[in-house]
């Protein structure tokens, strides 16, 4: 059995897997984001491991033998939010996540600073990014940022809590703007443009690599075998391709979690940071993600559920019963509720209805929420094309959004292309936690890292074509009308 955890931002979840490649069980802990300040997401990495420890008990408990036959553990986790820490490991202050936008205004100094340098870090500074976090933190919290010995990222704090060693791998060290992501390498004059050092970055392990061992007294306490190996793991979207068997160039996926994020596999390292598209390292060797990122995806459904006191079942049920005429009807959507990275890199940007009348019901609202998600990727796609990178032949539905079959076909009609839905797709970077963990014991990749069963395989429609393109020119005028409208000064909830 091997096991993997996967630190999301709404929950942690942790899966077992068998050595005939089958998942044989599940379990999560929820994760609540404290929002201290309008457009601000932070998370404490005290409460990731409490939520492990009880997801993990959850598992055992449902699957006593399987649990006690874990021979390897592999992590995924959410990118970026950088894990601050003090010589004795202490944390030294909760995690700025990767959809907080209070960093927008060193992301404007380190884009000067680093002019073309970009390029080898593989994106143009962003809000999220733990480079401009960092910068951030020493303007305002300096006595914190002197105390800095290390900063781990979010899957690696869960790895030093269960072998004691830091370290980080370079699928996750490529959402920090210190790596040269071509060599793999922590880039000095990258880690210098923004006041680090070479020495507060950990050690660098492939994904798929041994990075520790369990602790005796750790593995005690959960029940698992002393000295078990733990894998490096990689961050959510490259763990997700090893979980979806994404290995291949051209191969792509769209994880629908909290962010949406368009990933392609590329087999070199191509970055374009004329778009706001990303080009991360994959967490197998040789191999990269060119990625476009919408900050809020699910996240839109389960905020529009909340709105309507609805559960999800319930309201993509109504949804999938509306008529032609009411889909042409309904409002539009931005999803733009933690501002935006692609297309528009727009930290100010704002959710936006667009269209409503006395007529509109929670279906229309719905409605209109699945299709924004579903046109942020669509213009993730075409800033991925705009970029050089080839349009993929098909894509594959991951996330939690892998589970609406409507929202399925639906990305299907706006993107064009085919869309499927893979066994276990909805938990892929858990998947491929496990997997990298199996890796690291010694197995070969090419029986590993195998596409999982298709279980719906949607074609596009083109009778939706002329309603989808008309709505989506509507939703791409929408954010130009009101781009002006969003500013840094104006009130916000917090
Ligand atoms: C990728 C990104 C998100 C987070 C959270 O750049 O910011 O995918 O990893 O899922």
């Amino acid at each position: 059995m091997y096991l993997g955890i996967d630190l999301g931002t709404s929950e942690v979840k942790v899966l077992l897997l068998a050595d005939n490649g089958q998942a044989v069980g599940h379990a999560r802990a929820p994760l609540t984001v404290s929002r201290p300040a309008p457009r601000w997401a932070e998370q404490d990495p005290l409460d990731w491991w409490r939520g492990t420890l009880e997801a993990l008990a959850v598992l055992r408990k449902a699957h006593p033998l399987e649990y006690g036959a874990v021979r390897a553990i592999g992590l995924s986790g959410q990118m970026h939010g950088p894990v601050l820490l003090g010589r004795d490991d202490r944390v030294l202050r909760s995690t700025v996540l990767w959809n907080d936008m209070r960093s927008a205004v060193e992301c404007e100094v380190l884009a000067e600073r680093l002019g073309a340098s970009s390029l080898a870090a593989g994106s143009v500074p962003m809000p999220g990014f733990s480079a401009p976090i960092l910068m951030w933190i020493a303007a305002h919290e300096p006595a914190v940022f002197e105390q800095i010995d290390c900063v781990l990222l979010p899957k690696d704090y869960l790895r030093l809590q269960l072998t004691g060693e830091r370290a980080t791998d370079p699928s996750d060290a490529a959402g920090t703007l210190w790596l040269d992501v071509a060599r793999r390498t922590w880039s000095d004059s990258l880690l210098e443009a923004s006041g680090m050092k070479r020495s507060q970055v950990p050690g660098l392990l492939d994904g798929n690599a041994p990075a520790g061992y369990l602790q005796p007294a750790i593995a005690a306490e959960l029940g698992l075998t002393p000295g078990i190996v733990v894998a490096t793991g990689g961050g959510d979207n490259a763990a997700s391709a090893a979980g979806i068997g994404a290995t291949q160039r051209g191969d792509a996926f769209l994880s629908l979690g909290t962010s949406g994020v368009l990933s392609i596999i590329d087999d070199r390292f191509e970055p374009d940071t004329s778009t706001a598209t990303h080009a991360f390292c994959h967490a197998i060797p040789a191999r990269w993600l060119q990625v476009s990122v919408l900050l809020s995806a699910a996240s839109c459904l389960r905020w529009v559920c909340k709105l309507t006191s609805t559960v999800e079942a319930t309201l993509l049920q109504e949804v999938a019963a509306l008529d032609r005429q009411a889909l042409a009807a309904a409002p539009v959507f931005l999803p733009y509720l933690s501002g935006e990275r692609t297309p528009h890199n727009d930290a100010y940007a704002e959710g936006v209805f667009f269209g409503l009348t006395h007529q509109t019901d929670r279906a229309h609202l719905a409605y209109a929420v699945l299709e924004g998600v579903a046109f942020g990727a669509a213009d993730g796609l075409r800033a991925l094309r705009e970029g050089g990178v080839d349009v993929p032949s098909s894509v594959s539905l991951i996330g939690g959004g892998a589970r609406s079959a409507f929202w399925a076909q639906l990305v299907t009609d706006v993107l064009r292309l085919p869309v499927s839905v893979h066994l276990g797709g909805e938990a892929a970077a858990a998947l491929g936690a496990a997997r990298l963990g199996w890796l690291a014991t010694g197995a070969p990749a090419a029986s590993v890292l195998v596409k999982p069963r298709v279980l719906a395989a949607c074609e596009p429609d083109p009778t939706h074509f002329a309603r989808l393109d008309e709505r989506l020119q509507r939703y791409r005028d929408l954010y130009r009308h009101v781009r002006p409208l969003f500013s840094a000064d104006r009130p916000r909830l917090v």
